[in-house]
């Protein structure tokens, strides 16, 4: 499978897939401005270092075991068709399947400036067909150089309105998550998952000393994220997506979940997320589109 992608998707210095240990396959992108993994699973976007920074913008943990119907920990897993728990079936997984079955590539080429451009489409199946029954395409863009830039569109090809939560949950990499902060979120009110579901606003920054797990609502502003650690910000801009949630499991959750890198692997992550959830879930109409755009973009102090 990986000898035919290449011939049919390949490009020449910068972009070529392998099959991993464990049969999954991996695209390779590696230009003048950037290099990314993304496994054709899930269209999961692995990891991202762009040139110009000496360790990866975007975190994968190196506890992760990839596995064949099962999401990697860390990179940037698309959630979608819905974010968090199903709303009426239990047994259907957290954060929708999107991220757990296969998508085969469509297209793939060079931008302008150099960049590499590859689009996913998820693949239909029985399993995803019995979970989402609707008529439609979900294609996952990737624009990989000094920038990373995600396009996650839902078209529906269907003559029904169909409701929709979705997002890009990117682990971001970071030095010390007690020594950074996240702007761009001030004043807003946010959905508060740590214990139980309360509505709060938030005061000034988001700064880190225990498990955060937050939706923030009604907000589309950019974010940036403060290290001084590894004397960097790393903006988070985006389109298409009115909720932010702001994620670290810290220690006694990050042990539990046994994948987020021994000794403290939680340390050197954050999850800043361009969602759509709960009061910002999207109505996809018969016959049109929606698309999520993030861009993300290091920049060293
Ligand atoms: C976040 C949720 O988006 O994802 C958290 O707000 C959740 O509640 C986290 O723990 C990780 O989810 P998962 O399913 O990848 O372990």
């Amino acid at each position: 499978m990986a000898t035919a992608l290449n011939s049919q998707f390949g490009i020449k210095g910068q972009l070529s897939f392998r099959e991993d240990a464990s049969g999954l396959i991996v695209a390779e992108i590696d230009n003048a401005l950037g290099r990314a993994w993304l496994c054709l699973q899930g269209a999961h976007l692995m990891m991202w270092q762009p040139k110009s920074q000496a360790v990866p913008v975007v975190w994968l943990s190196r506890d992760t075991k990839p596995a064949v119907g099962k999401s990697i920990r860390g990179g940037a897993p698309v959630c979608w068709p819905w974010f968090g728990a199903h709303a009426t079936e239990t047994s259907f997984p957290g954060h929708g399947f999107a991220r757990t079955v296969p998508w085969r590539v469509i297209e793939s080429g060079i931008e302008p400036d150099g960049a590499t451009r590859m689009t996913l489409r998820l693949a239909a199946s029985e399993k995803t067909l019995a979970q989402w029954s609707h008529e439609c395409n979900a294609d996952l863009t990737v624009i990989v150089g000094e920038t990373l830039r995600m396009e996650l569109k839902t078209e529906n090809t269907g003559a029904t309105d169909f409701v929709i939560g979705e997002a890009l949950h990117t682990y971001f990499q970071i030095g010390d998550i007690e020594q950074i902060s996240v702007t761009g979120l001030e004043g807003g009110e946010y959905w508060d998952k740590v214990g139980g579901s309360n509505l709060r606003r938030q005061d000034g920054a988001v700064s880190f000393s225990g498990e955060v797990d937050r939706v923030y609502i009604n907000s589309g502003a950019e974010c940036v994220i403060h290290d001084d650690k590894l004397k960097r910000r790393i903006h988070v801009a985006k389109s298409g997506s009115l909720s932010t949630v702001v994620w670290t499991p810290w220690v006694e959750k990050a042990n539990k979940m046994g994948d987020m890198g021994q000794p403290d692997g939680w340390r050197e992550m954050v999850c800043v997320e361009s969602v759509n959830a709960i009061d910002n879930v999207v109505t996809v109409a018969a016959g049109t589109c929606h698309t999520l755009i993030v861009e993300y973009r290091a920049e060293s102090v």
